[in-house]
């Protein structure tokens, strides 16, 4: 498919891993690749290996004396993409165990709509939505060690609050990022990259021989989890809505791409594999698509229903998973992600991937920050493929 493939042998992969050194070649399957990255030992020493033994100036973290009164997207009262509003916060100085970020990139996804909505209840009202940005950090909270002024650092999950010029976060939340991966391209990544990869390493397996079928396969996760399976040997069917769309699925790993606007995806699929069925179906789209991914899958197949884009999927009996011995689960990031080992084996993976050119990166669309209401509209109405990241504006790209 034109795709950069694992070179495999005897099951393992083999890539040069500019993480370790330019030189550095290693063996292993991904899982190991990540090993390799987060080696073993304390949490300072992965994020070490993870920064890619970038030299930075080590200034000691010291809040600076200046006004930290910034630009923010606020939200007052649920509704459409005219509730979020272009304010100034107060965001205050770094507290035991916090840092400052000067974000650079915002990535745009999904779970803001629903939070913007209230689909999913924000823990406070007004807020400040966003799960994801990469930025520099200007200052560090009293008595904290392996973070420092000037680390370029990306976080993706909790807290929310990442569409803002700066914000206060964390200091294990973040990871570094390496200075072979721009900022904007990582805050395209960090969030769907890794649930791209916690959906086909951990959640359910894609091994060679597997048929998968994955929905909205240009979207922002869609497109890297295509990447992805097809790496691992998967043949991969994705629909989508339109041909353009169809044409990036393929670029991206597709064997088979359905317009599921224009054909019946369950007709297809049962054609592509001559009635035998898919081993998994990942589905982000929900109520639209949930009942006729059912019908797509085969005998003990798995249903990943991770999503919602076209609202939440209509309420299942449990008897409806018996006729096929059906697996269903409703993974979230969150949980895959719920320790910091775990955190910087996803991220190490990732980035790893990226810098090997097995996953393509597609920032398909930047909006200055303030305008993230017409970037809302765009990702619910369907235009965008691909990331869309924010760009606080003023900020030099
Ligand atoms: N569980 C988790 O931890 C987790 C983490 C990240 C993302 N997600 C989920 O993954 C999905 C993808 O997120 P993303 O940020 O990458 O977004 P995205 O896939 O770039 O955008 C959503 C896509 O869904 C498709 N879609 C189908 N019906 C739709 C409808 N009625 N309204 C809007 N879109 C519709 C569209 O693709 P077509 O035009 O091709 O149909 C659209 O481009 C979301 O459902 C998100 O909640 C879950």
């Amino acid at each position: 498919m034109g795709l950069p493939r694992v070179a495999q042998f005897r099951g393992g992969h083999f890539l040069q891993n500019p993480f370790l050194s330019g030189r550095t070649h290693i063996q292993g399957t991904p899982a190991f690749l990540s090993r390799r990255l987060s080696t073993k030992g304390s949490n300072s020493n992965k994020d070490q290996v993870l920064s890619s033994f970038t030299v930075r100036p080590v200034v000691r973290a010291l809040a600076t004396q200046a006004s930290t009164m910034v630009k923010a997207i606020r939200v007052h009262e649920l509704g459409g993409p005219e509730v979020l509003k272009w304010e100034d916060v107060e965001i205050g100085e770094p507290k035991e165990g916090e840092i400052r970020v000067k974000n650079k990139a915002i990535g745009l996804n999904f779970i803001d709509v629903y939070f913007r909505k209230g689909v999913y209840k924000a823990p406070t009202m007004p807020f400040t939505p966003g799960m994801e940005a990469v930025g520099v950090v200007t200052a560090v909270g009293p008595g904290l060690t392996g973070r420092n002024v000037g680390d370029v650092v990306a976080y993706a999950g909790r807290p929310m609050g990442s569409y803002s010029e700066e914000q206060i976060l964390p200091a294990n939340v973040v990871v570094p990022v390496p200075s072979s991966i721009d900022p904007i391209v990582a805050a395209s990544i960090m969030l769907k990259g890794m649930t791209a990869q916690f959906l086909v390493r951990r959640c359910f397996k894609v091994e060679s021989g597997h048929t998968i079928l994955v929905h909205a396969a240009a979207g922002g996760v869609g497109s890297l989890l295509c990447q992805w399976a097809n790496a691992l040997g998967a043949t991969v069917i994705g629909t989508v809505s339109t041909e353009e769309k169809a044409a990036q699925a393929k670029e991206d790993g597709c064997h088979h791409v359905i317009i599921y606007t224009k054909d019946d995806f369950v007709e297809a699929v049962n054609k592509i594999t001559s009635g035998g069925g898919v081993h998994v179906v990942y589905d982000s789209v929900g109520k639209d698509t949930f009942q006729g991914s059912l019908a797509c899958l085969r005998s003990r197949g798995y249903m990943v229903s991770f999503g919602q884009s076209s609202g939440t999927p209509d309420p299942l009996p449990l008897s409806a998973l018996a006729s096929k011995s059906l697996f269903l689960t409703r993974p979230t990031l969150m949980q895959y992600n719920e320790t910091r080992d775990e955190l910087l084996e996803t991220a190490g993976e990732l980035f790893a991937n990226v810098a090997s050119g097995i996953l393509r990166t597609r920032v398909n669309h930047k909006y200055p920050l303030s305008q993230v209401a017409q970037a809302h509209a765009d990702l619910e109405s369907r235009k965008t493929s691909g990331s869309v990241v924010l760009i606080p504006d003023g900020v030099e790209q």
